[in-house]
């Protein structure tokens, strides 16, 4: 039993996330037609995410973690992203796929796809698990998205509210 203020309501079950990972999953299989591909799952809120989809990516793939955040006036290109946590493993000349939790502004993750297209993979696309359309300054997209959302604030499967809330093992939002 958590110990909650906040009231949390299902926005997306359980069900539909881990049905949305495996369709997901079976699509980058097909896109990639074999080819290995280099996960990268940011830290910290899209690790369920990340393991959700990955048990349904069925060929050869490495795992890697990044953390980033961004200041700055990022809705220009004026925008810096901190690494507070870089990858182990060299993506150069690799398929890689950003592992997102959700895309918001897009401003951190723009900086972060451009940061790594520096160093040359071969190919560089973007999975995430949520997409707020409505909130979006920075000109980037998913190439896979699980579920586009209204502007609501949610939380759980990895999400977070003040660092709460990651493990609940469903999409919610905390109604206000
Ligand atoms: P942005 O796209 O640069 O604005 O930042 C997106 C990041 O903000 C995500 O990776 C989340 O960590 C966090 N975030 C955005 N919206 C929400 C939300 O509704 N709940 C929890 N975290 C969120
Ligand atoms: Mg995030």
């Amino acid at each position: 039993m958590m110990n909650t203020k906040e009231n949390i309501k299902v926005l997306i079950p359980r069900e539909d996330v881990e049905a949305k990972a495996a369709e997901i999953g079976a699509q980058i299989v097909k896109d990639y037609e074999g080819e290995p591909v280099y996960l990268i799952c940011t830290l910290r809120g899209a690790i369920m995410w990340m393991s959700e989809l990955m048990k349904h990516i069925n060929c050869d793939a490495e795992i890697d973690f990044i953390q980033a955040s961004s200041y700055g006036s990022s809705q220009t290109s004026s925008g810096v992203v901190k690494i507070k946590k870089d990858l182990e493993g060299e993506i150069y000349n690799k398929n890689v796929i950003i592992v997102e939790d959700i895309i918001d502004t897009g401003n951190t993750l723009k900086l972060l796809k451009e940061y790594l297209q520096d160093r040359n993979p071969k190919s560089i696309k973007i999975c995430t698990l949520l997409d707020k359309p409505s909130r979006r300054e920075a000109d980037i997209k998913g190439d896979y998205v699980g579920f586009e959302i209204e502007n609501l604030f949610v939380v759980g499967f990895g999400l977070d509210f003040a660092q709460k809330y990651r493990n609940l093992p469903y999409v919610g939002y905390i109604e206000g």
